[in-house]
Formats: structure tokens, C-alpha cells, sequence
């Protein structure tokens, strides 16, 4: 029996006012699986996502997420229905402490007990520091804390915009590791749009090309093994 799709888009159009962007964006996301989306700056990867989760409204095509058409749901309702979203650059609540940016994705996720042990299993830094003002942490400690801060409302799909920027290498590839623990171990579905080869090799289980608002290539996992060729795709 093949199994429906968690989340599919079908000739999904968005834009900004009259400027559009995503030109009819067909995409499949399989329960379980941590999909990438890869492409160059400017292509119209966090304007998917942003559509994904409900900050822009689409112009046309539909979303749907679990069998239901989400497309015209807010992102508070998107997140109640278990569709977590770490922008890109993170968003952490500067001023206020780690524990306090848990608790206000505690506040907007999905359903269940927020279990903040296992946030806290996953990331020991941020019980370290959950006294401490969330702007005073470095770029990869506010990213961890932007991903705890949607895993604490139980979400079935998490989607994270670029978390590698401005990052560097080590902690890249620490939350690569986390963000395959977790799909491994909880089954989480993961959206992952990236320009890292490092970080998209070592978490993508499935990856497609985006260019000028459109899905145009599948790479298969050995193509992902070829640095070259994925060098090649976020250089069209
Ligand atoms: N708030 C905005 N208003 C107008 N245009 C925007 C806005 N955000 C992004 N764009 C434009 O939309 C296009 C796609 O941007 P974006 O989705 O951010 O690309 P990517 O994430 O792939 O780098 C770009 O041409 C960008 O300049
Ligand atoms: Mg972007």
C-alpha cells in the first residue's frame, strides 16, 4: 500500500504584491522523511516556506497537509495542526531567556505536554544557559534554541529555512547530526531549504532543485554524494 503524502503541493503561486514568485510549485513530503530544497539565493525558498506555513497567502494551487486544504488557514491554526517553523536567521526572542522563548513555543505548538527534558535531552547547552538572555547566546546556540522552541510544541513537521547561515562548520554539522537523531528517533518529518552541501549531504534523505520559483530537478542520494553536482545545482 503506498502511503499518502504528509504534505503535497500542487501549482502552488505566491508573491509579494504584484511581484510574483513562486511560479507553480508541485512538492510531496513523506511522513518520516527529511526532505531538502536547494537552490540559490533569490530562488523562492523561504517564500515556500513562508507559504508552507501561512505567512503569505497563495495567489493560486493548494496545500494540503494530513488530507485537509490548508492553504487558507493562519499560521497559528497551521501551528495547532503540528507544522513547526524555524525561520531563517532564527528570531529569538532577544531580551528574553532561553526558558522564556520555550515557553512562548509552548504557547503556539501543537498538541501534548510540552516536555521540556527533552528538549533539554537534546540540547544540554540550552539548560545550561535557560537563566540567560536568548540575544546574549552565539549564532549556533540561538539556532538550537529557535529548534527547541518549535519541538516543544510536539510538531509532526518541522520546517527550517537555512539553518546553517552564518554558522560555522562544527556547530553546522552538530545540529545535522541533531536533526537526524530526532527524525530517527521520533520520526519527525523534516523540510529542510539549505545552500550548505555539508549540511544538506549530511541530513537530506530526499532533495530537489528549486530555480526561479519552481521545483525543476530531483537529485537522487547518490547524486547527493557527489559534491560536485550538488555544487553544480545551487550554482545554476
Ligand atoms: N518581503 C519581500 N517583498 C518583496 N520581494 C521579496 C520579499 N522577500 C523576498 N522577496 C523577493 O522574492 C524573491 C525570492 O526570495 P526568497 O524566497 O527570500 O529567496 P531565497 O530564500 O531562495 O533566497 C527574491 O527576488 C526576493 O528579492
Ligand atoms: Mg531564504
Amino acid at each position: 500500500m503506498v502511503e499518502s503524502p504528509l504534505l503535497s503541493i500542487s501549482g502552488l503561486r505566491c508573491g509579494y504584491g504584484g511581484k510574483p514568485v513562486l511560479q507553480g510549485v508541485d512538492l510531496t513530503i513523506r511522513a518520516g522523511e527529511i526532505t531538502a530544497v536547494i537552490g540559490r539565493n533569490g530562488v523562492g525558498k523561504s517564500t515556500l516556506i513562508k507559504a508552507m506555513i501561512g505567512l503569505l497567502p497563495p495567489s493560486g494551487g493548494s496545500i494540503r497537509f494530513r488530507d485537509r486544504d490548508i492553504g487558507a488557514m493562519s499560521p497559528h491554526v497551521r501551528a495547532r495542526l503540528g507544522i513547526g517553523y524555524v525561520p531563517q536567521g532564527r528570531d529569538v526572542f532577544p531580551r528574553m531567556s532561553v526558558e522564556e522563548n520555550l515557553r512562548v513555543g509552548e504557547s503556539i505548538g501543537g498538541a501534548g505536554a510540552a516536555d521540556f527534558d527533552a528538549v533539554y535531552g537534546y540540547f544540554p547547552i540550552l539548560r545550561e544557559r535557560r537563566r540567560q538572555a536568548a540575544g546574549t547566546l552565539s549564532g549556533g546556540q540561538q539556532q538550537q534554541l529557535a529548534i527547541g522552541r518549535v519541538l516543544i510544541g510536539n510538531p509532526t513537521l518541522v520546517l527550517l529555512d537555512e539553518p546553517s547561515e552564518g554558522i560555522q562548520p562544527s556547530i553546522v554539522q552538530d545540529i545535522a547530526r541533531l536533526g537526524v537523531a530526532l527524525n530517527r528517533d521520533t520520526g519527525l518529518t523534516i523540510v529542510l531549504v539549505e545552500q550548505n552541501i555539508d549540511m544538506i549531504r549530511a541530513m537530506a534523505q530526499r532533495c530537489y532543485v528549486m530555480d526561479k520559483g519552481r521545483i525543476v530537478a530531483e537529485l537522487t542520494p547518490e547524486m547527493l554524494d557527489d559534491r560536485d553536482i550538488v555544487r553544480r545545482h545551487l550554482a545554476v
